[in-house]
C-alpha cells in the first residue's frame, strides 16, 4: 500500500497575517526552486487561526499546491461557544486539514480522549482530513509505558469512527518530551510506536485500513535527523514546529529524500 508522505508544518502561535503571506510565498518558491514534486510528498502548513484566511489568498491567486489547515476546532457546529472556530468555517476557509488534540491542547486546555474524538468526527463530517496527535510525556515514557499510553489515545481518538473515515486520516505520534526540545526520538523509538498504533488499527479495523493511514512522527524534527526518521517502514511523514517556521528549513525537511 503506497502512502504518499506528508510533511506538515504546525506554526503554533506564531506569526501574524503578513508574516504568513511571506513565510508561505518564500516557501513555495523555494520548493519550486527544487523542482518539488508534491505528489510524491505533500506539504501542508498550520498557521493560527488569524492567517487562514491570507494564506488561502496566496495560495489561490499562485495556484500553489501547498495545502493547509488549522490547528483546532470546536466540537460544536455553532451558536454560543465563544472563542471557538468551527469545521465549517475552517471549510469555508479553503482548510483541508486540522490537528486535533496537540499534547499542548491536551495539556493547557484539558482536552479529553472524548473531546478528541468528538472533534475528530467534526472533522470528517466537513470533509477536512484530521491529524489526531498523540504521544506520551517523559513520566510515561521513563515508565516504559509509551506504547499503551499511546495506543490508549488512539483508541479513544477512534471512537465509532468507521474504517473508510480511518482509513483517510492522520495520526501524529509525537512524544511530549521531544517537542521543542532538541531531543528528537530515534528511529527505532518513533517506528516502536508508529508501527504499534498501525497494528492497533488493524487490529481495530482490518490490515486494509491500517495500510492506508498515515502515520506521522512529530518533536524537534530538522532537515538533519528527518531522513533517518523517514527509513522507518511505519512513518508516513513529520508534523514539524519550530523548523516549519523557516522556509529553508521546512523545504529541506520536505525534501529529505533528496
Ligand atoms: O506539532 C508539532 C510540534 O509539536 C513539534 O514541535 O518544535 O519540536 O518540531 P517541534
Amino acid at each position: 500500500m503506497a502512502r504518499t508522505p506528508l510533511m506538515a508544518g504546525n506554526w503554533k502561535m506564531n506569526l501574524d497575517h503578513l508574516e504568513a503571506n511571506q513565510l508561505v510565498q518564500k516557501l513555495a518558491w523555494t520548493l519550486k526552486d527544487m523542482k518539488h514534486d508534491y505528489g510524491q510528498v505533500e506539504v501542508v502548513v498550520l498557521p493560527p487561526f488569524t492567517d487562514l484566511r491570507t494564506v488561502q489568498t496566496v495560495v489561490d491567486a499562485d495556484k500553489l499546491e501547498i495545502g493547509y489547515g488549522a490547528q483546532d476546532l470546536s466540537a460544536q457546529d455553532s451558536g454560543a461557544y465563544t472563542g471557538e472556530i468551527s469545521a465549517s468555517m475552517l471549510k469555508a476557509l479553503g482548510a483541508t486539514y486540522v490537528a486535533i488534540g496537540h499534547s499542548e491542547r491536551r495539556e493547557y486546555h484539558n482536552e479529553s480522549d472524548e473531546l478528541v474524538n468528538a472533534k475528530t468526527k467534526k472533522a470528517i463530517a466537513a470533509g477536512i482530513t484530521p491529524i489526531v496527535c498523540v504521544g506520551e510525556g517523559l513520566d510515561i515514557r521513563k515508565a516504559g509505558d509509551q506504547v499503551s499510553y499511546t495506543l490508549a489515545q488512539v483508541e479513544g481518538a477512534l471512537k465509532d469512527i468507521a474504517a473508510e473515515n480511518v482509513a483517510n486520516l492522520v495520526i501524529a505520534y509525537e512524544p511530549v518530551w521531544a517537542i521543542g526540545t532538541g531531543e528528537v526520538a530515534t528511529p527505532a523509538d518513533a517506528q516502536e510506536v508508529c508501527g504499534a498504533i498501525r497494528e492497533k488499527i488493524a487490529e481495530l479495523y482490518d490490515q486494509e485500513t491500517a495500510d492506508s493511514t498515515r502515520i506521522l512522527y512529530g518533536g524537534s524534527v530538522k532537515s538533519d535527523n528527518v531522513a533517518e526518521i523517514m527509513a522507518e517502514k511505519d512513518v508516513d511523514g513529520a508534523l514539524v514546529g519550530g523548523a516549519s517556521l523557516k522556509a529553508d528549513e521546512f523545504a529541506k525537511i520536505a525534501r529529505y529524500n533528496g
